[in-house]
Protein backbone atom coordinates (compact mmCIF):
# COMPACT_ATOMS: atom_id res chain seq x y z
CA UNK A 1 0.00 0.00 0.00
CA UNK A 2 1.32 3.15 -0.96
CA UNK A 3 0.86 6.71 1.55
CA UNK A 4 -1.39 9.46 -0.34
CA UNK A 5 1.63 11.38 -1.70
CA UNK A 6 2.90 8.44 -2.80
CA UNK A 7 5.42 6.75 -0.06
CA UNK A 8 5.42 3.09 1.11
CA UNK A 9 3.59 2.13 3.95
CA UNK A 10 4.44 0.05 6.44
CA UNK A 11 1.18 -1.35 7.61
CA UNK A 12 -2.41 0.34 7.67
CA UNK A 13 -2.21 1.83 10.58
CA UNK A 14 -5.39 1.81 13.60
CA UNK A 15 -8.32 3.39 11.36
CA UNK A 16 -7.91 1.55 8.67
CA UNK A 17 -7.54 -1.74 9.84
CA UNK A 18 -10.60 -0.56 11.93
CA UNK A 19 -12.95 0.85 8.89
CA UNK A 20 -14.94 -1.37 7.87
CA UNK A 21 -17.35 -0.19 4.95
CA UNK A 22 -15.40 2.06 2.69
CA UNK A 23 -15.08 -0.20 -0.30
CA UNK A 24 -12.83 1.00 -2.62
CA UNK A 25 -12.65 4.00 -1.29
CA UNK A 26 -8.66 4.33 0.70
CA UNK A 27 -9.10 7.81 1.70
CA UNK A 28 -9.33 8.48 5.54
CA UNK A 29 -12.71 9.56 6.93
CA UNK A 30 -11.99 13.04 8.89
CA UNK A 31 -14.90 14.56 11.22
CA UNK A 32 -14.12 17.94 12.25
CA UNK A 33 -15.42 19.35 15.19
CA UNK A 34 -15.91 22.89 15.17
CA UNK A 35 -16.21 24.74 12.03
CA UNK A 36 -14.89 28.69 12.35
CA UNK A 37 -11.87 30.20 11.51
CA UNK A 38 -10.12 26.74 12.23
CA UNK A 39 -12.09 24.05 11.66
CA UNK A 40 -13.45 25.95 8.27
CA UNK A 41 -9.96 26.12 7.07
CA UNK A 42 -9.03 22.51 8.23
CA UNK A 43 -11.89 20.93 6.50
CA UNK A 44 -11.34 23.07 3.12
CA UNK A 45 -8.06 21.94 3.52
CA UNK A 46 -8.26 17.89 3.97
CA UNK A 47 -11.22 18.15 0.93
CA UNK A 48 -8.86 20.39 -1.47
CA UNK A 49 -5.93 19.97 -0.81
CA UNK A 50 -4.93 16.94 1.61
CA UNK A 51 -4.63 13.74 -0.15
CA UNK A 52 -6.24 10.39 1.03
CA UNK A 53 -8.52 12.11 3.28
CA UNK A 54 -12.64 13.08 2.92
CA UNK A 55 -14.37 15.46 5.16
CA UNK A 56 -17.21 13.22 5.75
CA UNK A 57 -18.93 14.49 8.50
CA UNK A 58 -18.61 18.18 10.35
CA UNK A 59 -20.33 19.07 14.01
CA UNK A 60 -20.67 21.92 15.19
CA UNK A 61 -23.04 24.66 18.08
CA UNK A 62 -24.14 26.88 15.10
CA UNK A 63 -26.01 24.66 12.62
CA UNK A 64 -25.97 26.89 9.71
CA UNK A 65 -22.01 27.80 9.99
CA UNK A 66 -21.29 23.97 9.94
CA UNK A 67 -24.17 23.35 7.16
CA UNK A 68 -21.94 25.74 5.01
CA UNK A 69 -18.60 23.96 5.31
CA UNK A 70 -20.47 20.44 5.04
CA UNK A 71 -21.68 21.52 1.27
CA UNK A 72 -18.65 23.45 0.29
CA UNK A 73 -17.02 19.92 1.27
CA UNK A 74 -19.04 17.88 -1.04
CA UNK A 75 -22.20 17.65 1.09
CA UNK A 76 -20.65 15.62 4.49
CA UNK A 77 -23.09 14.98 7.53
CA UNK A 78 -23.62 17.42 10.26
CA UNK A 79 -23.66 16.41 13.65
CA UNK A 80 -25.10 18.80 16.41
CA UNK A 81 -22.85 17.09 18.85
CA UNK A 82 -19.66 16.41 18.62
CA UNK A 83 -19.57 13.13 20.93
CA UNK A 84 -21.95 11.79 18.71
CA UNK A 85 -20.11 12.70 15.43
CA UNK A 86 -16.99 11.62 17.10
CA UNK A 87 -18.58 7.88 17.93
CA UNK A 88 -20.02 7.82 14.86
CA UNK A 89 -18.61 4.48 12.39
CA UNK A 90 -18.82 6.84 9.49
CA UNK A 91 -16.05 8.80 11.29
CA UNK A 92 -12.35 7.18 11.46
CA UNK A 93 -10.44 10.33 12.53
CA UNK A 94 -10.75 13.35 14.15
CA UNK A 95 -9.85 17.04 13.83
CA UNK A 96 -10.65 19.30 16.83
CA UNK A 97 -11.19 22.99 16.24
CA UNK A 98 -13.54 24.21 18.87
CA UNK A 99 -13.07 26.33 21.36
CA UNK A 100 -10.24 25.60 23.90
CA UNK A 101 -12.33 24.15 26.87
CA UNK A 102 -13.67 22.01 24.93
CA UNK A 103 -10.54 20.10 23.70
CA UNK A 104 -9.74 17.96 26.81
CA UNK A 105 -13.27 16.19 26.82
CA UNK A 106 -13.75 15.04 22.80
CA UNK A 107 -9.98 13.79 22.57
CA UNK A 108 -10.47 11.29 25.70
CA UNK A 109 -13.47 10.24 24.28
CA UNK A 110 -11.05 9.39 20.31
CA UNK A 111 -9.01 7.57 22.50
CA UNK A 112 -11.79 5.94 24.38
CA UNK A 113 -12.65 4.54 20.92
CA UNK A 114 -9.15 4.24 19.73
CA UNK A 115 -10.05 6.92 17.14
CA UNK A 116 -6.75 9.29 15.61
CA UNK A 117 -7.44 12.75 16.64
CA UNK A 118 -5.51 15.97 15.47
CA UNK A 119 -6.37 18.10 18.03
CA UNK A 120 -5.94 22.20 17.73
CA UNK A 121 -3.96 23.85 20.24
CA UNK A 122 -3.82 23.86 23.55
CA UNK A 123 -3.97 20.56 24.07
CA UNK A 124 -6.23 21.30 27.09
CA UNK A 125 -6.77 24.51 29.11
CA UNK A 126 -4.76 23.08 32.11
CA UNK A 127 -1.37 20.82 32.83
CA UNK A 128 -4.01 18.88 34.91
CA UNK A 129 -6.44 17.58 31.97
CA UNK A 130 -3.36 17.36 29.60
CA UNK A 131 -1.68 15.03 32.18
CA UNK A 132 -5.17 12.77 31.78
CA UNK A 133 -5.12 12.92 28.44
CA UNK A 134 -1.43 11.54 28.38
CA UNK A 135 -2.33 8.71 31.08
CA UNK A 136 -4.84 7.88 28.64
CA UNK A 137 -2.90 7.18 25.97
CA UNK A 138 -0.23 5.25 27.91
CA UNK A 139 -2.32 2.78 29.14
CA UNK A 140 -3.64 2.08 25.81
CA UNK A 141 -0.16 1.63 24.85
CA UNK A 142 0.10 3.56 21.63
CA UNK A 143 0.20 6.92 20.59
CA UNK A 144 -3.08 8.81 18.73
CA UNK A 145 -3.13 12.39 19.74
CA UNK A 146 -1.55 14.86 17.13
CA UNK A 147 -1.46 18.08 18.63
CA UNK A 148 -1.79 21.26 16.12
CA UNK A 149 1.63 23.56 16.47
CA UNK A 150 1.71 23.70 13.00
CA UNK A 151 4.98 26.21 13.30
CA UNK A 152 6.97 22.43 13.23
CA UNK A 153 5.49 22.35 9.23
CA UNK A 154 6.12 25.59 8.23
CA UNK A 155 9.18 25.85 5.86
CA UNK A 156 11.16 28.27 7.40
CA UNK A 157 10.79 27.05 11.50
CA UNK A 158 12.13 23.71 9.84
CA UNK A 159 15.12 25.26 7.67
CA UNK A 160 16.06 26.61 11.17
CA UNK A 161 15.66 23.33 13.39
CA UNK A 162 17.37 21.44 10.82
CA UNK A 163 20.07 23.71 10.71
CA UNK A 164 20.22 23.85 14.49
CA UNK A 165 19.96 19.63 14.24
CA UNK A 166 23.10 19.72 12.17
CA UNK A 167 25.29 21.46 14.67
CA UNK A 168 26.57 24.00 11.76
CA UNK A 169 26.25 27.06 14.33
CA UNK A 170 27.16 24.56 17.62
CA UNK A 171 25.66 24.32 20.61
CA UNK A 172 22.56 26.61 20.83
CA UNK A 173 22.84 29.21 23.79
CA UNK A 174 19.98 31.53 22.88
CA UNK A 175 16.48 31.30 22.09
CA UNK A 176 14.63 34.09 20.60
CA UNK A 177 10.89 34.26 19.88
CA UNK A 178 8.59 37.08 18.28
CA UNK A 179 5.08 36.77 18.18
CA UNK A 180 2.95 39.55 17.78
CA UNK A 181 -1.03 39.70 16.42
CA UNK A 182 -2.63 42.48 15.12
CA UNK A 183 -5.02 42.70 17.72
CA UNK A 184 -6.17 41.40 20.95
CA UNK A 185 -9.48 39.24 20.79
CA UNK A 186 -11.98 40.92 23.01
CA UNK A 187 -12.24 38.85 26.51
CA UNK A 188 -8.87 37.75 26.11
CA UNK A 189 -6.73 37.84 29.78
CA UNK A 190 -3.16 37.97 30.88
CA UNK A 191 -3.36 33.86 31.22
CA UNK A 192 -5.30 33.63 28.26
CA UNK A 193 -2.12 35.34 26.37
CA UNK A 194 0.03 32.61 27.36
CA UNK A 195 -2.32 29.77 27.40
CA UNK A 196 -3.99 30.42 24.02
CA UNK A 197 -0.69 32.21 22.00
CA UNK A 198 2.04 32.13 24.14
CA UNK A 199 1.96 28.23 24.02
CA UNK A 200 2.77 27.77 20.50
CA UNK A 201 6.13 30.02 21.21
CA UNK A 202 6.94 27.90 24.59
CA UNK A 203 6.47 24.50 21.88
CA UNK A 204 8.25 26.06 19.45
CA UNK A 205 11.42 26.81 21.54
CA UNK A 206 10.91 23.14 23.40
CA UNK A 207 10.94 21.89 19.60
CA UNK A 208 14.00 23.79 18.41
CA UNK A 209 16.44 23.46 21.10
CA UNK A 210 15.20 19.68 22.19
CA UNK A 211 15.11 20.42 25.47
CA UNK A 212 12.54 21.13 28.49
CA UNK A 213 12.25 24.35 29.93
CA UNK A 214 13.35 24.36 33.37
CA UNK A 215 12.76 28.17 34.57
CA UNK A 216 10.20 30.83 33.45
CA UNK A 217 10.01 34.70 34.50
CA UNK A 218 7.68 36.75 33.30
CA UNK A 219 7.13 40.46 32.60
CA UNK A 220 4.13 42.33 31.01
CA UNK A 221 2.52 45.74 29.93
CA UNK A 222 -0.95 47.05 29.55
CA UNK A 223 -0.13 48.72 25.69
CA UNK A 224 -3.92 48.72 25.15
CA UNK A 225 -4.89 51.42 27.85
CA UNK A 226 -7.71 48.78 28.09
CA UNK A 227 -9.93 48.92 31.72
CA UNK A 228 -8.99 44.86 32.30
CA UNK A 229 -5.83 45.51 32.02
CA UNK A 230 -4.67 42.70 30.48
CA UNK A 231 -0.81 42.18 29.87
CA UNK A 232 -1.29 42.38 25.78
CA UNK A 233 2.37 42.42 25.67
CA UNK A 234 4.76 39.65 27.65
CA UNK A 235 8.45 39.05 27.88
CA UNK A 236 9.03 35.42 28.95
CA UNK A 237 12.89 34.76 29.94
CA UNK A 238 13.47 30.84 29.74
CA UNK A 239 16.09 28.86 31.11
CA UNK A 240 16.79 25.48 29.53
CA UNK A 241 18.09 22.08 30.81
CA UNK A 242 20.68 22.48 28.31
CA UNK A 243 22.11 25.57 29.77
CA UNK A 244 20.67 27.65 27.39
CA UNK A 245 18.64 30.74 27.98
CA UNK A 246 15.34 31.90 25.99
CA UNK A 247 13.51 35.24 25.62
CA UNK A 248 10.16 35.26 23.87
CA UNK A 249 7.94 38.34 22.97
CA UNK A 250 4.40 38.07 22.86
CA UNK A 251 2.90 40.93 21.58
CA UNK A 252 -1.24 40.07 20.88
CA UNK A 253 -1.90 43.89 20.55
CA UNK A 254 0.75 44.79 17.80
CA UNK A 255 -1.61 47.12 15.94
CA UNK A 256 0.39 46.53 12.44
CA UNK A 257 -0.04 42.67 11.23
CA UNK A 258 0.60 39.58 11.90
CA UNK A 259 4.30 38.36 12.32
CA UNK A 260 6.07 35.09 13.85
CA UNK A 261 9.84 34.46 14.23
CA UNK A 262 12.13 32.52 15.54
CA UNK A 263 16.56 33.15 16.15
CA UNK A 264 18.60 29.88 17.84
CA UNK A 265 21.93 31.54 18.44
CA UNK A 266 24.89 28.50 18.95
CA UNK A 267 28.41 29.15 20.04
CA UNK A 268 29.79 29.73 16.30
CA UNK A 269 26.49 31.18 14.51
CA UNK A 270 22.66 32.32 14.42
CA UNK A 271 20.14 30.91 12.24
CA UNK A 272 16.67 32.59 12.20
CA UNK A 273 13.39 32.53 9.89
CA UNK A 274 13.25 34.86 7.07
CA UNK A 275 11.34 37.94 6.68
CA UNK A 276 8.12 37.96 4.90
CA UNK A 277 8.38 37.18 1.14
CA UNK A 278 6.44 39.24 -1.73
CA UNK A 279 8.06 42.12 -3.46
CA UNK A 280 9.60 45.27 -2.14
CA UNK A 281 8.14 48.43 -3.28
CA UNK A 282 10.45 51.65 -3.04
CA UNK A 283 7.94 54.27 -3.13
CA UNK A 284 8.37 58.67 -1.62
CA UNK A 285 10.87 57.97 -0.13
CA UNK A 286 9.82 54.87 1.85
CA UNK A 287 10.88 51.06 1.59
CA UNK A 288 8.25 48.93 2.21
CA UNK A 289 6.65 45.25 2.60
CA UNK A 290 3.27 43.29 2.87
CA UNK A 291 2.98 42.27 6.41
CA UNK A 292 0.64 39.58 6.68
CA UNK A 293 -2.64 40.01 8.59
CA UNK A 294 -3.06 36.66 10.16
CA UNK A 295 -2.20 32.81 11.08
CA UNK A 296 -4.37 31.38 8.38
CA UNK A 297 -2.30 33.90 5.84
CA UNK A 298 0.91 33.26 7.32
CA UNK A 299 1.01 29.86 8.43
CA UNK A 300 -1.48 28.48 4.91
CA UNK A 301 1.16 26.00 3.85
CA UNK A 302 2.24 24.76 7.29
CA UNK A 303 -1.90 23.90 7.95
CA UNK A 304 -1.27 21.82 4.84
CA UNK A 305 1.65 19.82 5.40
CA UNK A 306 0.34 19.47 9.17
CA UNK A 307 -2.62 17.81 7.64
CA UNK A 308 -1.30 15.74 5.13
CA UNK A 309 1.68 14.21 7.09
CA UNK A 310 -1.25 13.64 9.95
CA UNK A 311 -2.92 11.51 7.23
CA UNK A 312 0.48 9.72 6.30
CA UNK A 313 0.80 8.31 9.99
CA UNK A 314 -2.15 7.42 9.93
CA UNK A 315 -1.94 5.30 6.79
CA UNK A 316 1.27 3.98 8.31
CA UNK A 317 -0.38 3.23 11.61
CA UNK A 318 2.86 5.11 13.18
CA UNK A 319 2.10 8.73 14.55
CA UNK A 320 4.49 11.80 14.32
CA UNK A 321 4.95 15.22 14.86
CA UNK A 322 3.85 17.22 17.99
CA UNK A 323 2.01 14.34 20.73
CA UNK A 324 0.18 14.49 23.42
CA UNK A 325 3.68 14.71 25.39
CA UNK A 326 4.52 17.97 23.80
CA UNK A 327 0.78 19.08 24.37
CA UNK A 328 1.28 18.44 28.11
CA UNK A 329 4.73 20.35 28.24
CA UNK A 330 3.65 23.37 26.98
CA UNK A 331 0.70 23.89 29.57
CA UNK A 332 3.13 23.02 32.28
CA UNK A 333 5.40 25.46 31.26
CA UNK A 334 2.42 27.93 30.71
CA UNK A 335 1.14 27.40 34.13
CA UNK A 336 4.31 28.54 35.26
CA UNK A 337 4.30 31.59 32.90
CA UNK A 338 1.12 32.61 34.73
CA UNK A 339 2.59 31.88 38.31
CA UNK A 340 5.57 34.23 37.98
CA UNK A 341 2.97 36.91 36.26
CA UNK A 342 1.56 36.37 39.84
CA UNK A 343 4.44 36.23 41.68
CA UNK A 344 6.56 38.90 39.88
CA UNK A 345 9.46 35.89 40.90
CA UNK A 346 11.26 33.72 37.94
CA UNK A 347 9.21 30.44 38.56
CA UNK A 348 10.33 26.74 38.17
CA UNK A 349 8.77 24.60 35.38
CA UNK A 350 8.23 20.95 37.13
CA UNK A 351 8.17 18.54 33.55
CA UNK A 352 8.13 15.30 34.99
CA UNK A 353 9.91 12.52 33.22
CA UNK A 354 8.78 11.97 29.71
CA UNK A 355 7.46 8.12 29.63
CA UNK A 356 8.68 6.13 27.30
CA UNK A 357 5.88 5.99 24.88
CA UNK A 358 6.98 9.52 23.46
CA UNK A 359 10.39 8.79 23.22
CA UNK A 360 11.97 9.33 19.67
CA UNK A 361 10.80 10.56 16.40
CA UNK A 362 7.82 12.89 17.67
CA UNK A 363 9.58 15.84 19.03
CA UNK A 364 12.36 15.59 15.97
CA UNK A 365 11.42 17.98 12.65
CA UNK A 366 8.05 17.19 11.70
CA UNK A 367 7.70 16.08 7.93
N1 LIG B 1 -2.99 26.58 15.32
C1 LIG B 1 -3.32 27.82 15.13
O1 LIG B 1 -2.60 28.57 14.48
C2 LIG B 1 -4.61 28.37 15.71
C3 LIG B 1 -5.04 29.64 15.33
C4 LIG B 1 -6.26 30.08 15.84
C5 LIG B 1 -7.01 29.30 16.67
N2 LIG B 1 -6.53 28.06 17.04
C6 LIG B 1 -7.32 27.19 17.94
O2 LIG B 1 -8.37 26.61 17.16
C7 LIG B 1 -9.56 26.47 17.94
C8 LIG B 1 -10.71 27.17 17.24
O3 LIG B 1 -10.37 28.52 17.09
P1 LIG B 1 -11.13 29.42 15.97
O4 LIG B 1 -10.30 30.63 15.81
O5 LIG B 1 -11.48 28.60 14.81
O6 LIG B 1 -12.46 29.80 16.78
P2 LIG B 1 -13.88 30.15 16.16
O7 LIG B 1 -14.64 30.81 17.24
O8 LIG B 1 -13.72 30.84 14.85
O9 LIG B 1 -14.53 28.71 15.85
C9 LIG B 1 -14.91 27.84 16.87
C10 LIG B 1 -16.14 27.08 16.37
O10 LIG B 1 -16.45 26.04 17.31
C11 LIG B 1 -17.86 26.03 17.49
N3 LIG B 1 -18.18 25.37 18.76
C12 LIG B 1 -18.27 25.90 20.00
N4 LIG B 1 -18.52 24.94 20.90
C13 LIG B 1 -18.61 23.78 20.21
C14 LIG B 1 -18.86 22.44 20.58
N5 LIG B 1 -19.06 22.09 21.87
N6 LIG B 1 -18.88 21.49 19.60
C15 LIG B 1 -18.70 21.82 18.32
N7 LIG B 1 -18.44 23.09 17.90
C16 LIG B 1 -18.40 24.04 18.84
C17 LIG B 1 -18.28 27.47 17.38
O11 LIG B 1 -19.66 27.62 17.11
C18 LIG B 1 -17.37 27.97 16.25
O12 LIG B 1 -17.98 27.75 14.99
C19 LIG B 1 -9.23 27.04 19.32
O13 LIG B 1 -8.88 26.00 20.18
C20 LIG B 1 -8.00 27.93 19.06
O14 LIG B 1 -7.15 28.04 20.18
C21 LIG B 1 -5.37 27.58 16.55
Amino acid sequence: MTTPSGGHAENKGANVENGGGRGGDERVPVGVVGTGGMGGMHAMCLHRKVAGAKVVAVSDVDAERAGKVAGDCGGAVVFGDAVEMIRDESVEAVVIASPDPTHAGLVLECLRIGKPVMCEKPLATSPGEALGIVEAEVDLGRRLVQVGFMRRYDPQHVDVKRTVDSGHIGRPVLFKGWHRNQRIPPGTDSEGVIVNSGIHDLDSARWMLGEEIEEVFVRGLNTSGSSGGELDLQLIQLSFSGNCLGIIEVNVDAGFGYEVGVEVVGERGTAYTAPPTGAIVRLQNSYAQNVETDWLERFETAYTVELQNWIESIYRGRPGGPDAWDGYASLVAAEACIASIRSGRPEAVATPERPALYAGEATGVAG
